[in-house]
């Protein structure tokens, strides 16, 4: 029997990498609209890589015998003032969901269920590097400005980018 106020924040977490996903996607579909094909496809593949967490998750509380939910998810934003402010708006959510995954470790650590904690490591370290790869982003988007050849040359690299993201497994 799985902790039920573990298993509670888990399916907290299951719909916030759900959501996650759909405003990743919201934003490439801005992006297509925009102009930017490059970051479109990028957003595109981390609303999968999204996907992929919250399934995870699924499959965890599957295997310890706990009870996944899949439950009524916010609309997400569908509108951004710019390209930067698509990218500082990843940036925020991420840390947000860096600290729920926190709070979710804490809950573990109280409630002595150390099999989840050590589960989670693998999404403390993955947080650390999507914060780290948005904020890379944003350095870059901040060097190309408003230059529309520096805008150009952002959204090549992160068409590149997206090309290289290895296929999420689950
Ligand atoms: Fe699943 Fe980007 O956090």
């Amino acid at each position: 029997m799985m902790n039920t106020n573990v298993e509670a924040t888990l399916n907290k977490q299951i719909n916030a990498e759900e959501h996650a996903s759909r405003l990743y996607f919201a934003m490439g579909v801005w992006c297509d609209r925009n102009g930017f094909a490059g970051s479109a496809k990028y957003l595109y593949a981390h609303a999968e890589e999204e996907r992929m967490h919250m399934i995870k998750l699924v499959h965890y509380i599957n295997e310890r015998g706990g009870t996944a939910l899949t439950e009524s998810l916010p609309k997400p934003q569908n509108n951004w003032d710019s390209i930067l402010d698509v990218f500082k708006n990843v940036l925020a959510h991420e840390e947000m969901v860096t600290g729920m995954i926190n709070n979710l470790y804490e809950v573990c650590l109280n409630e002595k269920d150390y099999l989840t904690s050590n589960f989670l490591q693998w999404y403390i370290q993955e947080q650390v590097e999507e914060e780290s790869g948005a904020r890379e982003i944003l350095d870059k988007l901040t060097l190309a400005g408003n230059s529309p050849g520096g805008l150009f040359h952002f959204d090549k690299d992160m068409a590149a980018l997206a090309a290289a993201q290895a296929s999420p497994s689950i």
